[in-house]
């Protein structure tokens, strides 16, 4: 049927018929927020480049955790700051290290909570880089061990799934099975299947203090050219055991979440990251855009390329926003 039989304006002419032929909907259970956590009590530092977010103490965390879980947010991604970096990243894998201190206190205090814990060497390391370093470059098969050891630490301490972000080769397949020799075969693997080397991370290294110290992440992050790339990838990480595949950054490759969607039928996390929170949290600061409805906006744009998962700063901001809207 043509025009001027068929009219497509007819269904955006009310309020009420826009909404029932919404194709795409945002749900505050789709996302999940990143924090930081840190030593100490009492601490809440700002982050300068990303307003809003903060690393916090364990007790401050707990209380956001409280907050956002009466938004409907459930799910937190956690991100460890430790008192001290070494060459082996040795505070990732210790038991009373920020984040297993961190898991268990979580756990003690709010049940309403799904923890996923970022799983890395970048933010314990004193050179910044995800694995060992061996004559100057990251060494995979020796990096392997310990982010087994960091994995099988996290499920210790109480954490429901593992999210490994180094891009290691391999990875997958050896925390699988470090997790269920050890009696964890209900944890969880989110992997961060394809990251990319982006320079969208530049305010998450402030927040988390890893930038490396040397070079840079190109010999083990993704180029951002390629997309067939990044579903071999997947497919690894599914073959090894992942239960979710992640894509990240999450808006300047909505081609690649598409791509995933279409080839794979597991749970895709996709996350946005510091760079896209602080852009829009600029411009609006600036008054350039209306950063609510750009929020919301670029939110509905990574569902509907096929996100099922939404990792967000604006997590909170955007439940707010469901929350308050009549749906
Ligand atoms: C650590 C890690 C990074 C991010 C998440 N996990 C940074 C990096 O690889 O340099 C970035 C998250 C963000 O920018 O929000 N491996």
């Amino acid at each position: 049927m043509l025009f001027p039989a068929y009219r497509p304006r007819r269904l955006r002419s009310s309020e009420n018929i826009r909404e029932i032929v919404q194709e795409t909907r945002l749900s505050i259970s789709d996302f999940v927020y990143p924090m930081f956590v840190v030593p100490g009590t009492k601490v809440m530092e700002a982050i300068n480049s990303m307003p809003g977010i903060f690393r916090q103490s364990i007790d401050n965390a707990i209380n956001e955790i409280k907050e956002i879980n009466g938004l409907g947010i459930r799910a937190v991604l956690l991100f460890g700051i430790p008192e001290s970096k070494d060459e082996f990243g040795s505070k990732g894998y210790d038991e009373n290290g920020i984040i297993q201190r961190a898991i268990r206190k979580i756990k003690e205090e709010v049940t309403e909570v799904l923890l996923i814990t970022d799983v890395c060497m970048c933010e314990y390391s004193s050179h910044g880089h995800c694995g060992i370093i061996r004559n100057g470059r990251v060494h995979n098969d020796e990096t392997l061990q310990y982010l087994a050891r960091i994995a099988l630490s996290h499920a210790k301490a109480g954490a429901d799934i593992v999210a490994p972000s180094d891009m290691m080769d391999g990875r997958v397949g050896v925390i699988r099975e470090a997790l269920d020799e050890n009696g964890f075969d209900n944890v969880g693997i989110m992997s961060y299947s394809a990251k990319y080397a982006s320079a969208f991370y530049g305010p998450f290294r402030d927040a988390a203090q890893s930038t490396p110290q040397f070079g840079d992440r190109r010999g083990y992050q993704m180029d951002p050219s390629n997309v067939r790339e990044a579903l071999r990838e997947i497919s690894l990480d599914i073959q090894e055991g992942a239960d979710i595949v992640m894509i990240k950054p999450a808006l300047s490759y909505l081609d690649v979440i598409k791509a995933a969607r279409e080839e794979f039928d597991y749970p895709i996390a996709a996350y946005s990251v510091s760079g896209e929170y602080s852009m829009v949290k600029a411009a609006g600061g600036f008054g350039w855009i209306d950063e609510t409805k750009v929020m919301m906006e670029i939110l509905t744009a990574i569902k509907r390329a096929g996100a099922d998962i939404l990792i967000t700063y604006f997590a909170k901001d955007a439940a707010m926003v469901l929350n308050t809207s009549k749906r």
